[in-house]
């Protein structure tokens, strides 16, 4: 027999969310539990990928990213996010925002430190942190509104406190955090001296004219903000695997040879894909938020309709439904695992499961996660299903 693996491995188990997907797949149904837009990637970044590939551009680059991307995401990050930015010397692309995730945790943090994270939590965010052997501290957000509890913050910064971590929006509860809310949480960083890495990879994707504050663009915040955002869901290209994180200089530095390190670089041709993506006419934006929106006011209707109870997502594109009401009428809801099932026996429909949001798995007992990234039809047919097996059917209709 072979020795133990790492005891860090214990809370390495393939993932429910890819379980479900297998389950659905199985019965024909729609996967609405899995993060993936599965919409085409734009032409122009698809061309330019393939040129490069035919141009041989295959071998290692730098370590922090090319130069046109670099230079791209500088100037997008200007205009867009507000960042003081005066060099690209800011800026590292990798491996996905995953890679840039993990190679600023590993630059910030010693062994024993610990981050505290808001709850409903980005999972990825949790496992690596707790991987890679950093302590973990929780602030839930409390609905309605997934409101931020300061004082539930305040009492989970210990001396050991390195960072907090801030998804916005929010992968799974859809809330952006407002200026005001990224203002309070800016003075209690200084307060406290700690780093604050923020995960901004669906900022575009905002609702009912809803804007993006990137903390890094307060007076100030730039100091002690690592920004993590990517092209995956932007651009619809997952698979590609390319992000960045932009921080000060000294700090990018040693987060590019962290880079260097696990990656040694991001994909060299797909970097030359994306170096023109934020080029893209300001249309392909505005688009975007139109088709998501249209798509959040069919799915909210319909889980509305079929007895759900939620806040509407402000950004992101999923839903994180309570469905107390309907366990109230109907056997199969006694918690988000029997849930979960239920909605694949009856409706043919994926989800993700509470409990993969929180700390505590009693906290996501009622939740039940919905993915709105998909072709118009498919997202159709899956509100369809949804309104057939669970909205009340009306007497005399
Ligand atoms: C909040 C959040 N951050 C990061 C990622 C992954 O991003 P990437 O593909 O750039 O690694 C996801 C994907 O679901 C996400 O929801």
């Amino acid at each position: 027999m072979a020795p133990p693996l790492a005891r860090r491995t214990d809370s390495l188990v393939q993932s429910e969310i890819r379980a479900i997907s297998k389950q659905v797949n199985d019965v024909g149904g729609i996967n609405l539990g899995q993060g993936i837009c599965d919409m085409p990637t734009p032409e122009p970044i698809r061309l330019a990928a393939r040129q490069a590939i035919e141009a041989n551009k295959s071998i290692y680059s730098n370590y922090a990213g090319i130069a046109a991307l670099r230079e791209s995401i500088a100037r997008k990050s200007q205009s867009y996010n507000r960042i003081p930015l005066d060099s690209v010397e800011q800026i590292v692309v990798s491996a996905g925002s995953t890679g840039a995730f993990t190679a600023a945790a590993l630059t910030l943090l010693n062994p024993g430190d610990e981050v505290v994270l808001f709850e409903p939590y980005y999972g990825y965010h949790r496992l690596i942190l707790q991987t890679l052997g950093f302590g973990l501290r929780f602030a839930p957000l409390v609905r309605p509104g997934w409101a931020i509890q300061w004082k539930v913050l305040e009492d989970a910064i210990t001396p050991a406190t390195r960072a907090i971590v801030v998804t916005t929006p929010s992968n799974p509860s859809g809330k952006v955090w407002s200026r005001a809310d990224l203002e309070r949480l800016l003075s209690i960083a200084d307060e406290h001296d700690l780093f604050v890495i923020t995960d901004e990879i669906y900022e575009y994707m905002l609702y009912d004219g809803r804007e993006h504050v990137s903390l890094a663009s307060l007076p100030g915040a730039m100091d002690r903000t690592i920004t993590i955002s990517g092209f995956s869901k932007t651009f619809n290209m997952t698979g590609w695997r390319l992000g960045y994180a932009i921080a000060p200089a000294p700090i990018a530095d040693k987060i590019g040879l962290m880079n260097d390190l696990l990656y040694i670089c991001a994909p060299t041709p797909l970097q030359h894909g994306v170096a023109g993506a934020f080029d893209l006419p300001e249309s392909y934006f505005s688009e975007m938020i139109e088709q998501y929106s249209a798509k959040r006011k069919l799915i909210c209707q319909s889980l509305e309709r079929s007895g759900f109870e939620f806040d509407w997502p402000e950004g992101a594109y999923y839903v994180l439904a309570g469905f107390e009401p309907l366990s109230r009428r109907r056997s199969g809801f006694d918690d988000d695992a029997q849930a979960c099932q239920t909605l694949i026996a009856d409706a043919g429909i994926g989800t993700v499961r509470g409990a993969s949001f929180f700390n505590d798995p009693d906290d996501g007992r009622f939740l039940l996660r919905f993915c709105f990234a998909k072709e118009l039809p498919i997202l159709e047919e899956a509100c369809q299903n949804l309104e057939r097996a669970f909205a009340p059917t009306r007497v005399g209709t």
